[in-house]
């Protein structure tokens, strides 16, 4: 396989020439020079310019700009083209045009119109890249085959009536005969027994509550489905372009949850993904904690090895309903913060900020002032800095502490007849990762069936769904003598969200030495204390324990004086078990009790804001940190800063909004 380039963190972005005259290109070419751009994403939404009328292709605009590319030693991660089909296609094919919950089709006229379970649009998806891959496969400038687009951002779920034959197939391989799927539906509930294949449909809308199960099940069904559309492309790109790796750009952000990213990692030659800092109003939510979360998270779908950033932005996006620019220093700080978390190549969107069309007020690496820019001025110092950290390339970052992340578990959480609608799978495992990066430790976010026998602190937060594999996974880990922590709504329910009897939380409740009897879930605002005096929110529980110590208790509300926090020993390890959704100096105070019985120890002390990310290659360890506050901050720590080329030792300050990486044996 030929290597992304390495010599250096790739720096870069999504470049659309098509928006500009010819002339404007080879003044990209050197500005990107002038920048420190050592790559770009081209074509990713060309396919009306690479093939203007069915079967009739037109390449020479490209060809032109891949020479200008190469010439100027640009790297050049080629586009299928083919994330939006052209106006031609959904006027000739109208019924590839997606379908929406209440029936309604949708309209051409935005980007990525087209049905998932749709053939047509497979056929010529595929044809399109076919010809990409025989023209460009040994262009020397081509090092990566980017395919498609943001998969399932826009046309994701589709209920048309092929998504319903398409459903019904992917069930029968599942489930193998009606019968198991009556069993797995749970249709004896509210009448809902299937005695043909054709009666089943896509979770469309309903009167009320539909079947949880369906529901689930088209999640991974929709999820499936895009995966083989990729797979599609990417065995012809294999086949045709042998040595050049293939990528698709995934959303690892927290708002993006339509994918099970851990079944798609395994088939992309390089884990890539996009993520943007959004505006969020609930008081916990931590722009700079959630872009941390989602780098743990690519990681840990990268199985440990550095994964491509495609996507970010320089400054302000446009697609919410203020955006805030970036205020100066950010754009690095957020870069390096991906580096840290093991990114070896940064992307933006895009290159040129757009005159025209739904994005032109999204900033670029251009923006539309031009190169006088405060914009501009901090890509160039970040292509300096790319090209200072090239010795980081390839190396894994540390972490000892792992974190379950599963997308079918969310799925499964975010079902309609819960307790409580108010409980978001994301909020423990975020509070958890804030509380944790707040105290200097890195976590490695994995999905369930990770080897967690390397981890010394597993947390399990709100794993509503989970299999009996996992749950054996988390206890052995346990009984090897890891402190593994557990929190409320985990376990509840198997694979078919079916509950596990005998009493919550099912699939841990041995390994907790609890047993929860009844949720009490909190209404909007009720607080509860316990007699530690911290306090939960959201989520209570009626338990009492079965061999587990109480570590807290409720001092309040109608559980007072029952468990709110207890701790399992088992054999070298321990289960902790949280009952309630603690507040974040509880979550902090706990997980130092968790973290301390566990021996891990923050690696390098540096004061409170200063983000702390390790990354080695086994011999030598880089420190990255990242100085979220408006102040100078402590660190204690010796070593080359590879940013500044000076050395520092002792005590020193990290002034404010600054990021150092420090090469700690020199
Ligand atoms: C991404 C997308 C880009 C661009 C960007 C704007 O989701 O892949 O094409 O639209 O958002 O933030």
């Amino acid at each position: 396989m030929r290597d992304w380039p390495s010599d250096r963190i790739a720096l870069g972005g999504d470049y659309n020439p098509e928006q500009w005259p010819s002339h404007v290109w080879a003044q990209d070419v050197a500005l990107m020079h002038t920048a420190g751009v050592s790559f770009v994403s081209l074509g990713i939404f060309s396919w009306s310019w690479l093939e203007p009328e069915p079967g009739r292709f037109e390449f020479g605009w490209l060809d032109e700009v891949l020479g200008l590319l190469h010439d100027g030693g640009i790297a050049v991660d080629l586009a299928t083209g083919t994330a939006s089909p052209p106006p031609w296609f959904s006027h000739k094919y109208p019924d590839t045009l997606p379908v929406d919950v209440d029936g309604r089709r949708l309209w051409p006229g935005s980007r990525q119109a087209w049905c998932p379970s749709s053939q047509v649009f497979t056929e010529h998806a595929v044809a399109l890249a076919e010809q990409m891959a025989r023209r460009y496969h040994d262009h020397p400038a081509v090092a990566m085959w980017h395919v498609s687009n943001e998969y399932g951002c826009h046309n994701l779920p589709c209920y048309c009536d092929r998504c319903a034959e398409a459903f019904r197939t992917w069930l029968l391989d599942r489930y193998g005969d009606l019968e198991a799927l009556n069993t797995g539906w749970a249709t004896a509930f509210w009448s809902q027994r299937y005695t043909a294949w054709e009666q089943v449909l896509p979770p469309r809308a309903t009167t009320t509550f539909g079947n949880p199960t369906q529901a689930l099940d088209y999640w991974r069904f929709g999820s499936d489905t895009l995966l083989a559309q990729f797979v599609a492309e990417r065995d012809v790109l294999h086949r045709l372009s042998p040595g050049i790796p293939v990528t698709t750009n995934f959303m690892t952000l927290d708002h993006f949850r339509m994918l099970d990213y851990a079944r798609w990692a395994p088939e992309q030659d390089i884990v890539s993904t996009d993520h943007y800092v959004v505006q969020v109003e609930d008081p916990r939510h931590d722009q700079q904690a959630e872009l941390s979360f989602a780098g743990d998270l690519t990681r840990g779908l990268a199985g440990g090895r550095p994964w491509a950033l495609m996507e970010h932005s320089t400054s302000a996006v446009n697609w919410q309903p203020v955006n805030p620019a970036k205020p100066p220093g950010q754009l690095l700080r957020d870069s390096l913060a991906h580096v840290a978390h093991g990114a070896d190549t940064l992307g933006f969107f895009q290159w040129r900020a757009s005159r025209a069309g739904a994005e032109k007020f999204h900033s670029a690496l251009v923006p539309h002032a031009g190169q006088d820019t405060k914009v501009f001025r901090e890509i160039s110092d970040l292509g300096e800095a790319c090209a200072r950290l090239a010795e980081v390339v390839g190396s894994r970052v540390l972490a000892e502490v792992a974190l379950l992340w599963d997308y079918d578990a969310a799925w499964a959480c975010g079902l309609q007849g819960h307790p409580s609608s108010a409980i978001e799978y994301g909020q423990v495992p975020h509070d958890l990762h804030r509380a944790l990066r707040a105290a200097g430790i890195t976590v490695d976010v994995v999905a369930p069936g990770t080897d967690l026998a390397a981890y010394k602190v597993v947390l399990v937060p709100t794993l509503y769904l989970c299999s009996q594999d996992t749950a054996d996974a988390v206890a052995a880990a346990a009984r090897a003598g890891a402190q593994v922590l557990v929190t409320y709504f985990s376990g509840i329910v198997d694979e078919v969200d079916h509950v596990r009897l005998g009493g919550y939380p099912g699939a841990f409740r041995e390994l907790l030495g609890i047993r929860v009897e009844e949720f009490f879930p909190l209404l909007p605002g009720q607080t509860l204390t316990l007699d530690d005096g911290s306090s939960g929110t959201l989520w209570s529980e009626l338990m009492r324990c079965e061999g587990a110590q109480v570590h807290a208790s409720y001092a309040d509300g109608p559980l007072q004086g029952g468990p709110a926090v207890t701790r399992n020993p088992v054999e070298a390890g321990a289960a902790w078990y949280v009952s309630t959704r603690l507040d974040q100096t509880a979550n902090r105070a706990l997980l130092e009790q968790v973290l301390a019985a566990a021996d891990v120890r923050r690696p390098v002390a540096a004061a409170e804001g200063v983000e702390v990310v390790q990354r080695s290659d086994g011999t030598r360890t880089w420190t990255f940190l990242i100085n979220h506050t408006d102040r100078d901050a402590e660190v204690s720590l010796a070593g080359r800063n590879l940013l500044t080329g000076r050395t520092v030792s002792g005590r020193w300050s990290l002034a404010a909004g600054a990021v150092a990486v420090v090469r700690e044996d020199d």
